[in-house]
């Protein structure tokens, strides 16, 4: 079986200890198609720093298994024509099956996610540890969670909440052999994560439920999902561009850089970089309704995006300069 280290990727082992110890954290940037994995693998050359690429199953239906495997290799090869062999990972984002999870390592990933957190919390160390049992065999790494995020997880619909339980952490860790666990703090899914009037305050994530779980399992690498801060001047140029959003909110940078400072080793965000790309494409368009050339749309979207990576990378995540 082709596995991913044919295509020269690496799991994620190695680079949440290092995370750990330096205290930041690696970027989980989604993406299904050329520009966003050009602008993600641009960002992270040049800020020498090392990445996680996370594919939805839906992002993996959209794109097709094949043609992501070889992007996934292409983007290896990329990154060092671009002068810096930069450490990737393709990972699965909210694997939902252990079927998903065993074709995705099938088909080069390097790390999966299985998200059970829907599932009783049995049924949850069942799944997970069923599929720790096939990825370790290929020295694939795992992503369990414990804990629902408000809002859409995939297939999975959550109305409110349901924070981690510190108490359940340890036990999870133990008996599923997971590599990292991700967390529900306060984040949610998509752009319209707080219910706050403009100028109102954004409720400050659970730091003390994260403290909390650091303590019962010291040293372990904690994933913070829904980390994108809608970024207001982003929103405000959509809008002004035809666009109509309403109501958004985000994490603020701020909790995101004390977040990566503790066992926070991986950070995903997904929605900031659709919001650069709309505004960026919204502009053209508008601009020049005459065009009709994607390259002349689709590039700006990219250079927006890798700019904005790059922000994350360097003022957000402090994941920059850790490639030698
Ligand atoms: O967690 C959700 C990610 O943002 C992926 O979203 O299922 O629309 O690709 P998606
Ligand atoms: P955002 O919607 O906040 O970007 O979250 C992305 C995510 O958690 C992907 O798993
Ligand atoms: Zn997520």
């Amino acid at each position: 079986m082709l596995t991913y280290k044919d295509l020269g990727l690496v799991n994620s082992r190695e680079m949440f200890k290092k995370a750990m110890e330096g205290q930041y954290a690696i970027p989980a940037f989604n993406f299904n198609n050329l520009e966003q994995l050009q602008a993600i693998i641009m960002a992270c050359v040049e800020t020498k720093s090392p990445v996680i690429l996370q594919v939805s199953s839906g992002a993996r239906k959209y794109a097709n298994a094949n043609l992501l495997k070889n992007m996934a290799k292409g983007a290896v090869e990329y990154a060092n024509e671009l002068g810096c062999n930069i450490p990737i990972v393709l990972h699965l984002d909210h694997g939902d099956t252990f079927e998903l999870c065993k074709s995705c390592i099938e088909t080069g990933f390097s790390s999966v996610m299985i998200d059970g957190s829907h599932h009783s919390y049995e049924k949850n160390v069942e799944i997970t540890r069923q599929v720790v049992e096939y990825a370790h065999k290929y020295d694939v790494t795992v992503e369990g969670e414990l804990g629902v995020l408000a809002g859409i997880e995939d297939d999975v619909q959550a109305e409110h909440h349901t924070y981690t339980r510190p108490e359940e952490v340890e036990d999870f860790v133990k008996r599923t052999g997971v590599d990292s666990l991700a967390i529900s703090i306060g984040t949610s899914h998509g752009a319209f994560k707080f219910n706050v009037k403009p100028g109102e305050e954004i409720p400050p994530l659970r730091f003390d439920i994260l403290e909390e779980i650091e303590k019962r399992i010291p040293g372990f690498p904690i994933v913070l999902h829904g980390a994108s801060s809608i970024p207001q001047d982003i929103i405000a140029e959509i809008n002004k561009y035809g666009g109509d959003i309403q109501n958004s909110a985000g994490v603020p940078e701020e909790q995101l850089r004390r977040a990566a400072k503790s066992a926070v080793c991986k950070i995903n965000i997904d929605s900031d970089g659709r919001l650069a790309m709309t505004a960026a494409v919204r502009k053209v368009l508008s601009e020049n309704p005459q065009e009709f050339d994607p390259r002349k749309y689709l590039g700006p979207a990219r250079e927006k995006l890798k700019q904005l990576y790059m922000h994350k990378i360097i003022n957000v995540l402090g994941s920059n300069n850790k490639v030698s």
